[in-house]
């Protein structure tokens, strides 16, 4: 049986801040549904409640090493119910994570010290191996947190022979966080001094950059999109300056689509919704339209008019921008519209004084709200997304599943899920140039077709019957574990 390490900062339902948390929280499942032995490993954040997940604890006790310093850990565990093939570990520091969220302090305020907050989390996972006596055939590394999992592999094999065998594949989720810290911390690392030198793998630009030594010593990568995969291979500024890195390994950059929960993200079965709906009852969907119309406090309950949704983090990828740019031209149609999000604070300041400019139109919830991004869905006629650069994107995919039409720019997974409604054929309506007038324009064409029943109910109907499941991602995974595993990718 194949034996794989799933390493991630999130994993949903007990953390998440974004689709990483997603991901993390169903491929895993979907791989030991197909036969793997697969362990997830990730902080035990304070934020997570153990008694209601009955999390145990174990015996198990190490140090790690950071610098001159030696910090003791522990491991508690969550078994699947589902498939006894999947674990979830938990790495335990009182200090490092159980005082703490995932990026931020529990009331919220960013944490000064993520990069060594991961760091030792990477290097925690290596020693979870060891006292576990639980040797994986594959380690499969999420983003710049554990992206310096295959340079101990291969800088520092000596401290981890029992490793000697296992290979490494380090998943870009997004590769414009990069885990980048000052290069006076390179001792903390205990790594060999010639790496930080002037364009050595772990140094940029001055400073340490764990996930560009992570591309270099992985022995695959991939990103969560095909089309994200050429386009971080192609575009220096897609690539956030990467892509001379990426070039320079000679390495196949794998593109395999993400995929969208349904148990999660079904309007048959949500729990969060007014009323639950298929594709045979979708006039039901409107029930939700009100509901939510009445919750965010619109005073005219008007359901003809169109109401756009977004659920986002509200930062520069997003399009929040343009969005900002767009919004007194998008009230001019005379449309409803929901934004839920939270993220920089002067997005935030800008959404609020739009808010309070159109009151009976506009809403913002500043929140992280699980149940109103589920109310949200399912309530909205459509989904917007103008992100300047989206790797994949869960939320589009959830969108179609709710006959919720997605509003998108065309990049990276957005461009690969969504296909613009052409007269005949399309599941949304998507937007080529990066800009406010194509964005005003694409969200016209999607009112303009709103308005004419019979049409919009073809390209509601497009996009339910689309199939996103994790089924199809799991496979491709597991085939580039197996090729990785022997050598051959
Ligand atoms: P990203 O990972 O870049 O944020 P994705 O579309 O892959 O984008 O995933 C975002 C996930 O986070 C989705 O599950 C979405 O519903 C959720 N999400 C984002 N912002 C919020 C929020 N304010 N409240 C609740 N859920 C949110
Ligand atoms: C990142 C990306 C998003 C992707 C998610 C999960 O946060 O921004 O596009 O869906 O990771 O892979």
């Amino acid at each position: 049986m194949m034996k794989t390490a799933f390493i991630s900062a999130e994993v949903y339902p007990f953390s998440k801040v974004g689709g990483l948390g997603d991901v993390a929280g169903a491929l895993p499942l979907e791989l030991a549904n197909l036969g793997i032995d697969i362990a997830v490993f990730t902080p035990g954040y304070g934020s997570i409640d153990r008694k209601s997940f009955a999390i145990e604890s174990s015996p198990y006790r190490f140090r790690v090493r950071i610098g001159n310093d030696f910090v003791e850990c522990g491991l508690s565990r969550w078994q699947s119910t589902v498939n006894p093939r999947l674990q979830v570990y938990f790495v335990e520091n009182e200090a490092y994570f159980g005082s703490r969220s995932v990026y931020s302090e529990l009331n919220g305020v960013p944490c000064a010290d993520n990069p060594k907050r991961f760091y030792l989390f990477s290097k925690a996972v290596l020693e979870a191996f060891r006292v576990l006596n639980w040797i994986p055939q594959l380690i499969h590394c999420q983003d710049n947190h554990c992206a310096l999992i295959p340079v101990y592999l291969k800088k520092a094999s000596s401290d981890y022979r029992y490793l000697e065998n296992s290979k490494t594949l380090l998943t870009l989720h997004n590769i414009a966080y990069q885990g980048i810290t000052e290069l006076s911390q390179w001792e903390m690392f205990n790594l060999p001094e010639d790496l930080f030198y002037p364009t050595a793998p772990l140094e940029w630009y001055g400073q340490v950059n764990p996930l560009k030594a992570g591309i270099i010593f992985a022995d695959a990568v991939n990103t969560v999109s095909p089309t994200h995969a050429r386009e971080i291979t192609e575009s220096q500024e897609l690539s956030a300056g990467l892509k001379g890195v990426l070039a320079s390994t000679g390495k196949r950059i794998y593109g395999i689509l993400n995929g969208v929960d349904y148990r999660e993200w079904n309007p048959a079965t949500d729990r969060f919704i007014a009323k639950q709906y298929s594709p045979g009852t979708v006039s039901e969907k409107r029930w939700n339209k009100i509901a939510l119309l009445k919750d965010m406090g619109f005073g005219q309950l008007d359901s003809d008019r169109p109401l756009i949704g977004m659920v986002s983090r509200l930062v520069e990828q997003k399009g929040i921008a343009i969005l900002i740019e767009s919004i007194e031209r998008v009230m001019a149609m005379d449309v409803s519209m929901i934004v839920l999000g939270s993220g920089e604070p002067e997005y935030e300041k800008a959404l609020l004084e739009l808010s309070e400019r159109f009151p009976g139109h506009l809403r913002i919830d500043f929140g992280y709200n699980n149940p109103l991004s589920h109310k949200i869905m399912a309530g909205a006629d459509m989904f917007l997304m103008p992100s300047r650069y989206e790797p994949c994107g869960i939320t589009q995919m959830a969108a179609l599943k709710y006959g919720t039409v997605p509003i998108v720019h065309k990049t990276g997974g957005l461009a690969d899920t969504i296909d613009n409604w052409n007269g005949e054929t399309g599941n949304g309506f998507v937007f080529e140039n990066y800009s406010s007038e194509a964005l005003v324009g694409t969200i016209k064409k999607a009112v303009d077709a709103y308005r004419q029943k019979k049409i919009w109910k073809r390209i509601m109907g497009n996009g339910m019957a689309c199939d996103f499941s994790w089924q199809r991602s799991a496979v491709q995974y597991h085939e580039l574990y197996q090729s990785i595993i022997d050598g051959n990718k």
